[in-house]
């Protein structure tokens, strides 16, 4: 379902993005600097979105940070800053910030629950929260909150990533009701495989043989770069679009999902089996 809703523009506007010192994030920082957006840009790897924010030139203002997107202050902190600093309004609020871990249920580490649902669930939760004002008293701005396909099709050794990333999917839906009529968007987006870091990023508590297995197939399968992800991520949210579907296997798996959701995910199974 495509539903388009009116919104401000983007270009020339503030662009926040979070999880920009690599991948999808430093590519979307990237085609928003020459898309005339002041960036205010947030990393844990402080060295990396320093990096980032080096490699957009000198025309382009910006402002970089190291955040912990799972530490609620940091966050607010962080959108004090971003707010005193911003030469042009808020166009976009990109929380993109995402790890992964590779275990089973039945002997991975909590721990490593925790840390993926800090980043990828709560991390976009307090990227929400701590710019939702701002958005509101403007009456304008587009919140784009990162998901996956994993948040359409639950996947086997990745249990946490598959359920903050279904989370972040229920959490825009929602929120997406909560903002009619008040000129601020919520969008979600379902990336299926992009060429990015994160795997090689995964904590492995699956054991290095399942990891090498997972991080095989996730080569193989994923040809979409992280360019072609955010040009296909900025058009969507240009033109209106509320759930953006990035590449031809997260349509399917879309479809997939609709059609036979009870077997969705041996389906999925069965297609990464083939990929390593
Ligand atoms: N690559 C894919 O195939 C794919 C598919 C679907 C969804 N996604 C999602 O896209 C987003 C971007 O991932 P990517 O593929 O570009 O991976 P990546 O590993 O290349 O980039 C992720 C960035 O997030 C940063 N990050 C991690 N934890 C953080 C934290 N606690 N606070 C702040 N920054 C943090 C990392 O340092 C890194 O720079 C993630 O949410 C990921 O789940 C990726």
């Amino acid at each position: 379902v495509r539903r388009r809703v009116g919104g401000a523009p983007i270009d020339g506007r503030t662009a926040v993005i979070t999880g920009a010192a690599s991948g999808i994030g430093q590519a979307m920082a990237r085609r928003l600097a020459a898309h005339g957006c002041p960036l205010a840009l947030a990393d844990v790897d402080a060295a990396g979105v320093r990096a980032t924010a080096a490699s957009l030139g000198a025309g382009a203002p910006v402002l970089a940070r190291a955040v912990d997107v799972g530490d609620r202050d940091a966050v607010r902190a962080f959108a004090a800053d971003v707010v005193a600093w911003a030469p042009a309004p808020l166009g976009m609020v990109f929380n993109n910030a995402g790890v992964t871990a590779l275990q089973r249920v039945a002997d991975g580490a909590p721990e490593d629950d925790d840390w993926v649902m800090d980043t990828n669930f709560r991390g976009v939760s307090a990227g929400v929260r701590a710019f939702l004002p701002t958005l509101l008293a403007q009456r304008s701005g587009v919140v784009v909150n990162m998901s996956s396909v994993f948040g359409l099709v639950g996947v086997a050794h990745q249990s946490a990533y598959s359920a903050s990333k279904f989370a972040v999917r229920g959490y825009t839906d929602a929120l997406r009701q909560e903002l009619r009529g008040t000129g601020v968007r919520a969008v979600v987006v379902h990336p299926g495989a992009v060429r990015t870091a994160i795997v090689r990023n995964a904590r492995a508590s699956a054991g290095e043989q399942a990891a090498a297995a997972a991080a095989r197939s996730f080569e193989r399968w994923a040809r979409l770069t992280p360019e072609r992800a955010a040009r296909h991520i900025h058009a969507g949210v240009v033109r209106g679009r509320s759930r953006i579907l990035v590449g031809a296997d997260a349509v399917a798996l879309d479809v997939l999902a609709r059609v036979a959701p009870a077997r969705a995910s041996d389906v999925l199974a069965a297609a990464l089996r083939a990929a390593r």
